[in-house]
């Protein structure tokens, strides 16, 4: 049974992976725009937000796929004049950013089991899965960057290992 329920819900998520998305775009060209010599970590902001783009698809494809309609796409996403003090400020919002995803990820377990949706409730454990990966990764990243954030040398080590630091989950 696809209820009703889950399907907003379903949609509600698909919306936010699409505001991630975006938000890592935005964070990307400030990046790129204001440290044009950090273009390690402008790269991994724009391939996260690819990923971001990815599990908004993995959703709507679910969703039709059980005979719902993903048809409800976000309302207003337009982010600009997205401007941060610092390196550490912008991987700070990042990481609560991930935290908040995480919240809405449990809620939407919750919510399958609710609803006795155990299809729906398999589907979300990699959703699950990833967000245990995402904020270990942008945690590790967020203590980094406080490490390194006034030592240029620093900085430019991190911005060429950056690369690395991937979480390659399709
Ligand atoms: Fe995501
Ligand atoms: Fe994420």
């Amino acid at each position: 049974m696809f209820s009703e329920k889950i399907q907003i819900g379903l949609k509600k998520q698909l919306n936010r992976e699409l505001e991630s998305s975006q938000l890592y775009l935005s964070m990307a060209s400030w990046v790129e725009c204001k440290h044009e010599s950090l273009e390690g970590i402008s790269n991994f902001l724009y391939d996260h937000s690819d990923e971001e783009r990815k599990h908004m698809l993995k959703l709507i494809r679910y969703i039709n796929k059980r005979g719902g309609y993903a048809d409800a796409f976000m309302e207003k996403t337009i982010i600009e004049n997205v401007s941060y003090n610092s390196l550490k400020e912008l991987f700070q919002k990042l990481f609560e950013h991930e935290k908040i995803i995480s919240e809405e990820i449990n809620s939407l377990v919750e919510l399958s089991l609710q609803e006795r949706d155990y299809f729906t409730y398999n589907f979300l454990q990699w959703y699950v899965e990833e967000q245990i990966e995402e904020e270990a990764l942008t945690k590790m990243i967020l203590s980094k960057i406080k490490l390194v954030e006034k030592d240029k040398a620093g900085l430019y080590l991190f911005d060429r290992d950056i690369k690395n630091f991937h979480l390659n989950r399709e």
